[in-house]
């Protein structure tokens, strides 16, 4: 089935599921595109793709089958809500919403509507995340999980300032970061709780930093260290500690020496991921 895909969100991160779109996959199809900012749009506009400033205009394109929906974190909810209300299959960028009930909300209207509600997570995708699971032969192997995501938060985020609005962005790191991190870790150890979690916020009230302690359902402790305050380039990795003194690691940034680079491969499995679940 050839899936008919628009994108809401001309921003920084647009560019991995055009990449995808346009160069890698026969399908999804790139078919319509939105901002609120026309100039992100007018290279699609050259190459013909449909282009709205009004989401609600491109949600009412019958031959849309999906969208992507790629803006800042506190519009998820409202236009992940209307767009499945609209009959549109949908995937969205982290985090789903900013609050449990919103979330609980695009579930039930998902499984009322028969359309999908997809996040994307593009850690669980990481390649070198992926070849490090092949080594492991059962989750009972395990003593520990260390997991760290530390970058600079100005040298990823766009020209709104939205990341550094705890209102507009959920928090900060445990908000925004929190989700990659977290479903990478649970997408293997499956579910975890919080035991303890030691926030730094800055002067603005963001979440500058965060060290988490969580425990697995059968006993594994992991540990994640959040920074959005590091002060050399990108640390993005995994330690897997086992019970027989052995280790397996996975840097996920390794060999992605081009800044942002590993999210090529990463949303084009986000985007095949999405369609078989449609
Ligand atoms: N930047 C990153 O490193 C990164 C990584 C992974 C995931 N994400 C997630 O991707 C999403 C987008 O982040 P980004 O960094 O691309 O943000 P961005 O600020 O660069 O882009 C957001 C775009 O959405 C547009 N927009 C805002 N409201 C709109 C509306 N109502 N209708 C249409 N367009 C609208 C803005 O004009 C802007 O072009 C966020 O949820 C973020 O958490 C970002």
């Amino acid at each position: 089935m050839n899936i008919r895909v628009g994108i809401i969100g001309m921003g920084v991160i647009s560019r991995f599921y055009v990449e995808a779109l346009i160069n890698k996959l026969k399908s999804p199809v790139l078919s319509a595109v939105c901002d609120l900012n026309v100039d992100r749009m007018k290279r699609f506009a050259d190459m013909e793709i449909p282009c709205y400033v009004d989401y609600k205009e491109l949600l009412l394109r019958e031959d849309i089958d999906a969208v992507v929906i790629n803006v800042p974190n506190d519009k998820h909810f409202e236009i992940c809500r209307t767009a499945l209300l609209a009959g549109k299959h949908v995937c969205c960028e982290k985090p789903m919403t900013l609050t449990l009930d919103e979330a609980e909300e695009l579930v039930r209207v998902s499984r009322e509507t028969g359309f999908t509600m997809f996040t994307a997570f593009h850690r669980r995708y990481n390649v070198h995340f992926v070849k490090a699971l092949e080594k492991l032969s059962s989750v009972d192997e395990i003593a520990a999980v260390h997991l760290h995501y530390l970058e600079k938060i100005e040298e990823h985020a766009g020209e709104d300032r939205w990341y550094l609005q705890p209102e507009r962005c959920g928090g900060g790191c445990i908000a925004d970061n929190g989700p990659n991190a977290f479903d990478t870790l649970a997408f293997f150890l499956g579910h975890m709780t919080v035991q303890n979690v030691d926030i730094k916020r800055n002067e603005h009230g963001v979440d500058i930093e965060a060290h988490i302690e969580l425990v697995t359902d059968s006993n594994i402790e992991v540990h994640v260290h959040l920074d959005w305050d590091y002060p050399n380039g990108e640390k993005k990795d995994v330690r897997i500690l086992l019970k027989d003194g052995r280790e397996i690691y996975a840097d996920m940034l390794a060999g992605f020496n081009e800044f942002k680079s590993s999210l090529y491969h990463e949303y084009e499995e986000i985007l095949l991921d999405f369609k078989s679940k449609i």
